[in-house]
């Protein structure tokens, strides 16, 4: 290949005494010129990640399939590890950071950011009308009319094109900087691209997609924790999140659609500038209006009272904007909200049906659930036949019965639930839903929980709590074994063939062939994704095992921790506590589960049949951990990226540069200048033959 490069000399050929000189110098200008090919090689694998993030999140046309994207991305990641001299904080591979933050500093925001006051009908909206045409003396004007997303406002401040912070609203004045967290969020760019202005600042709303949302509550559901209401809260728990890996995986989004502080402006009014922002590379709502006047604003609102539920994403209303920023600064702000800018809110979605039956289902820790078999009735965009009535002291409170009519909503638009039942509707002879007394399912014992509200199984042998079990250790969140679904596992447990987790790595395909609905090949496919989850994470692992309280959440916190199954399983109730992040009512679950005799043969049968389960990476706790080190020079037995590898493996923090928070100075041959400057803020210096000794 021609790199362009002066040719490397032949070094073995140069004879000592021939112009030796030249050739140290050729050599010299070989490698610099090999790096300035990788640094311009690196520089344009970014600039086509940057235009690729641009044509999916902000045009919403991408020209290369995932798969071509992921290959550019793996090459960028692969040059910058082995060249890390050439990692910059707003490259595309630099959004997750790999420790753990402290906490969330306070940020004033330069331009307040206000709330918004609401309407709930077309007549309200005419009033708000009637008040901007008073306070612009007259009526020419128009609006601009947007969806109102379900999530979370947020400040982004770039300066020279590039996001320095991310903050939430707070106060209004002050917010938290989120900037670790927000940095995860595919949608929003490290680096504005084109014309940037010196500073700005770009509010819009972090959202989580309904999808995403609908499958976080059902994992926080299986692991006993609390459901978020809404994706607005769901996201807002997100941001909030000390791990960034964590926000990471939760699969937030954004639209830009306002600025704060601007050093320079290229726009006279709103619409013009959410144009601007597309240019820049950031997503703005496709569905934004322009709006000549009140009337078409209410049309544009109510056509999307039914349309909003084909949406990806919810919304809670509309937000109804002056556009021209002339007439914006005449209208002004009370205290709280500006005069320009209105909301318009749907009411929450409601319908009347019938309860037909009401079934008792037992989860995986032996919850025994109400849920209320309904006729089925369109509720929001979805037909609805179920609806969960949570425990049984709601199904009391609300009084339901077989054969009432009943009203039911969306739980944060999305989950059905009952709100009330037409007692007034109620036929003749329904009675009151008794509490059972024994396990629909296997008949065993039941009792109400001690703190709480819920009524368990207590038969440790229960075929329903089992069948709950094992779906959730495949489950795609967990162990993740493909094939296995949930009609199968009924089968192996109803058959006999599996009574836990570890019976699953001891089937045969012939033993799965002869199961109803298998064929040799669907047997073979079942046999290879149970083999194929043997190397699943230790986290993935940790969180199938369906302990209570534990979530993939804080089962990576946990496999992070402690680097192992064996060291985990070995953790002192208090060891457990003192992990940040896991409370006394976890640290008490995770351990009795492994003090219990049974569930300890089982893991270990699980060992023996070959799952091994993979170590994480990083170790919290180490013997560095909360250290910050900084390398320089040269070293005899690592390069200076393994050097700073092993220092994250062993907890500590790497810096670029000395400061009165360095703890050591890590010096190899020629240290230059940091050296000096360690010296003269009394940094402690450590050679290479320490440092190993250390970690
Ligand atoms: S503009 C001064 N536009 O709604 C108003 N806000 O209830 C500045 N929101 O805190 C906000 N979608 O979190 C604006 N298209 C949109 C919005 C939007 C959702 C949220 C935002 C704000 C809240 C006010």
């Amino acid at each position: 290949m021609d790199t362009g490069c002066v040719r490397m000399p032949p070094t073995a050929g140069v004879e000592a005494n021939q112009d030796w000189m030249l050739a140290k110098y050729r050599q010299k200008a070989y490698k610099m010129c090999m790096a300035e090919n990788v640094k311009n090689t690196i520089g344009r694998l970014r600039t086509d990640i940057r235009r690729h993030d641009y044509l999916y999140y902000v045009l919403n046309q991408p020209e290369i399939s995932d798969q071509q994207y992921d290959k550019l991305f793996a090459e960028l990641k692969a040059l910058e590890q082995a060249n890390p001299q050439f990692i910059t904080p707003d490259s595309p591979t630099q959004r997750v950071s790999e420790r753990p933050i402290e906490g969330f500093a306070a940020v004033r925001h330069a331009v307040a950011m206000l709330s918004m006051d609401n309407t709930y009908n077309a007549d309200e909206l005419r009033a708000f009308d009637e008040r901007v045409a008073k306070g612009l003396g007259s009526r020419n004007y128009d609006y601009v009319v947007e969806l109102k997303i379900d999530g979370l406002a947020i400040s982004l401040r770039y300066e020279k094109g590039v996001l320095i912070t991310a903050a939430t609203r707070g106060d209004g004045k002050v917010g938290d900087d989120v900037t670790a967290n927000v940095r995860t969020i595919k949608a929003i760019p490290l680096r504005l691209m084109g014309d940037v202005p010196d500073v700005l600042e770009v509010r819009g709303e972090v959202y989580m997609p309904t999808k995403s949302f609908v499958q976080l509550n059902k994992v926080r559901i299986d692991a006993e924790e609390q459901a978020f209401a809404n994706p607005r809260n769901a996201a807002a728990g997100s941001l909030k999140l000390l791990d960034p890996k964590i926000t990471a995986s939760r699969n937030l989004s954004f639209f830009a659609y306002a600025t704060g502080e601007v050093s320079q402006t290229l726009a006279g009014n709103h619409y013009q500038s959410l144009q601007w922002f597309k240019k820049l590379g950031l997503p703005v709502n496709p569905d934004i209006k322009e709006a000549k006047d009140i009337n078409e604003v209410i049309d544009i609102c109510n056509s999307w009272g039914e349309k909003r539920h084909k949406l990806e994403y919810q919304i809670d209303g509309m937000v109804i904007k002056v556009n021209r920023f002339d007439q914006r600064d005449i209208l002004g702000a009370t205290g709280r909200a500006p005069r320009w800018c209105i909301s318009y809110k749907f009411a929450a979605e409601q319908a009347e049906t019938v309860v037909e039956s009401i079934d008792v289902q037992v989860g995986k820790s032996g919850i025994l659930t109400p849920v209320a078999n309904l006729t089925a009735v369109l509720l929001a965009g979805t037909t609805v036949k179920r609806a969960s009535l949570h425990n049984f002291d709601e199904l009391n409170r609300l009084d339901v019965r077989e054969g009432d009519t009943v009203v039911i909503e969306k739980a944060g638009e999305i989950i059905p639930q009952v709100i009330e039942v037409k007692k007034e509707a109620r036929p003749a002879g329904t009675i009151q839903f008794k509490i059972p007394s024994q396990c629909p399912n296997c008949g065993g014992d039941v009792k109400k929980d001690q703190d709480g509200v819920y009524i368990r199984c207590l038969n440790t042998n229960c075929f329903g709590q089992l069948k709950e079990r094992l779906k959730y250790f495949a489950g795609r969140g967990q162990m993740d074994i493909e094939n296995l679904g949930d009609a199968l596992i009924e089968q192996l447990v109803e058959t006999g063939l599996v009574e836990n987790f570890a019976d699953i790595y001891k089937l045969t395909k012939d033993q799965l062939a002869g199961l109803e609905r298998m064929a040799e090949k669907s047997a073979a496919n079942v046999i290879q994704a149970i083999e194929k989850s043997k190397t699943r994470p230790l986290w993935r692992f940790i969180a199938g095992l369906g302990i209570r309280h534990i979530g993939g959440q804080s089962a990576q916190i946990l496999a992070e921790h402690f680097g192992s199954l064996e060291a985990i399983m070995a953790a002192e109730e208090e060891e457990l506590r003192a992990v940040e992040q896991i409370g006394p009512t976890m640290a008490k679950s995770i351990y009795e589960y492994f003090r219990d005799e049974k569930k300890r043969e089982v893991i270990e049968g699980l060992l023996a049949a070959g799952v091994k389960p993979a170590q994480p990476k990083i170790k919290r706790g180490g013997k560095l951990a909360g250290k910050i080190i900084v390398v320089t020079g040269s070293l005899e037995t690592m390069t200076r990226q393994q050097a700073e590898q092993t220092i994250r493996q062993a907890g500590g923090k790497v810096s670029s540069s000395i400061s009165n928070k360095t703890d050591f100075l890590l010096a190899g041959g020629e240290p230059g200048s940091k050296l000096d400057k360690a010296k003269k803020l009394g940094v402690k210096v450590i050679d290479e033959k320490q440092f190993l000794e250390m970690v």
